[in-house]
């Protein structure tokens, strides 16, 4: 057995335990009371930003992700703050040129955020390298997450290889992320003990409790050497968030593994956290379906979110019946695009076309213009070929158009147009990356912030559109 040491502990109530439950609705106003207390726990980082909350603030909340950060950084004194980021699409939805991607990290460390973890859907390192280089750079801390799936490439060899890779390209750390849940006890074992052996810098592990296997995952990998595991406070654990923080402090008490953690104080913030649930329940934002196991993931290896997903575009057409032969589809076109893992965005473009392929009764008579990037190397590189029949059906002609170099190496430098084009809305630097991320969404939250201060709708000159509550 390998050296035992405290566990360490990412607390992800902030962050991942509200994107997976209640669809990223937590506001700034109901995190700030209890940060004064999270900070006591003695965690090893809070993971609060990043992900969809940089999206769901602005489109929903209405509120400016870069202020949430700098009033957590206020009131978070000692622990250290956690951003998930998407490699080259930053939290956005396409690849961005490099100097997008510097300046949002740079302005990301600047605004208070300690630790960045960056995720690519391929695991792609190509896409990660200019975030990596720009975090150490700015004195974060570099952390990649590689994408976990099951499939023939994905081998124990791949793992350690991919491990390697990783410390050799500048990463502080190392973390697997198991979007779907689909890592088991002893697989977990096998695979963080072989990572232990190839690699030095420290290793997390990041799961879901989707499949309920969740906890038991963790305690093998803790076992195994694992050095920090992601877990939330119980009101917003389990289901398809994060194994329970208080359960996980508990089951390693007494032990070498045991993180020091005050039941008590952890019961306080708990108590805080529960009203909110159960408004959540009431109000039908949390959904008590996503709460219980879903053997699903186990047996089609797609991802909780996914599902969800396809059950409303199955709606929208009228189609629900056809549930089970989308969920079939879903791993055949996954191996026709090289069997990437299901993690965003390669879950929606596989889950959509799908979606295609079973509606319209012919696999890719319709292909998305999602699924065509992907085939013409848009995306980067997939672990396994495409498959040629389809590259055929799909591309065409066109085919000769594909690359194998890193998209972003064609695109030129684009922050100073995208700052041109906003010029007028701006009252902050970081204003300019909220906009290059998502230019409508971003432009009505503008529009909004504006109104509040100026007590001017600008919507009263614009018949179009009332929408904005002054
Ligand atoms: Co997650």
């Amino acid at each position: 057995m390998s050296e035992q040491k405290p566990i360490k502990i990412t607390e992800t109530v902030l962050r991942d335990a509200h994107q997976s439950l209640i669809a990223t609705r937590m506001t700034t106003e109901q995190m700030l009371p209890i940060i004064d207390k999270m900070d006591q726990v003695g965690y090893h980082a809070v993971e609060c930003w990043g992900g969809a909350t940089f999206d769901a603030s602005l489109r929903f909340l209405k509120e400016d992700p870069w202020e949430r950060l700098r009033k957590l950084k206020a009131g978070f004194k000692k622990t250290k703050l956690q951003m998930l980021f998407r490699g080259q699409n930053i939290l956005g939805y396409r690849p961005y040129a490099d100097d997008v991607v510097e300046y949002f990290v740079q302005k990301s460390i600047a605004n208070g955020i300690d630790i960045i973890r960056i995720f690519d859907c391929l695991n792609d390192l190509r896409n990660l390298q200019t975030a990596v280089t720009a975090t150490n750079k700015e004195g974060g801390h570099a952390q990649v997450a590689l994408s976990y799936t099951l499939g023939d490439a994905y081998t124990l060899e791949y793992w350690t290889d991919m491990a390697k890779k990783v410390q050799e390209m500048g990463a502080n750390s190392l973390c697997i992320k198991d979007m779907a849940g689909l890592l088991t006890p002893y697989k977990a074992e096998e695979l963080i003990k072989a990572m232990k052996e190839t690699v030095e810098i420290p290793i997390e592990l990041h799961t879901h409790y989707t499949s309920g296997v969740a906890s038991m995952t963790y305690m093998k990998a803790v076992e195994a050497g694992c050095d920090i595991i992601d877990t939330a406070m119980s009101p917003f654990a389990l289901g398809t968030s994060q194994p329970a923080t208080e359960v996980m402090a508990e089951a390693f008490k007494g032990t070498a593994f045991d993180p020091g953690f005050d039941q008590m104080l952890l019961k306080e913030i708990a108590d805080y956290f529960r009203p909110m649930r159960e408004e959540a329940i009431q109000s039908g934002l949390l959904n008590p379906k996503v709460l219980g196991v879903d053997i699903q993931t186990l047996l089609y290896q797609v991802p909780g979110g996914m599902l969800s997903n396809m059950v409303s575009q199955l709606k929208e057409q009228n189609a629900e019946d056809k549930y089970m032969e989308v969920l079939e589809e879903i791993p055949r076109v996954r191996k026709d695009l090289g069997e990437p893992p299901l993690v965003t965005p390669s879950s929606q473009i596989v889950g959509t076309q799908a979606v295609f392929n079973v509606l319209m009764g012919e696999r890719y008579k319709v292909a998305t213009k999602e699924t065509k990037d992907v085939l013409l190397g848009k995306y980067g590189q997939t672990v396994k070929t495409f498959n040629p029949e389809v590259v055929d059906k799909v591309l065409g002609e066109d085919k000769k158009n594909a690359i194998t170099c890193r998209y972003a190496d064609l695109l030129e430098p684009e922050l100073d147009k995208i700052e041109a084009e906003m010029k007028q809305w701006k009252q902050q630097d970081e204003d300019v990356l909220s906009y290059a991320l998502f230019p409508q969404v971003a432009t009505e939250f503008f529009k909004y912030r504006q109104a509040q201060q100026t007590g001017v709708d600008p919507a009263l000159a614009d018949e179009k559109n009332k929408a904005y509550p002054v």
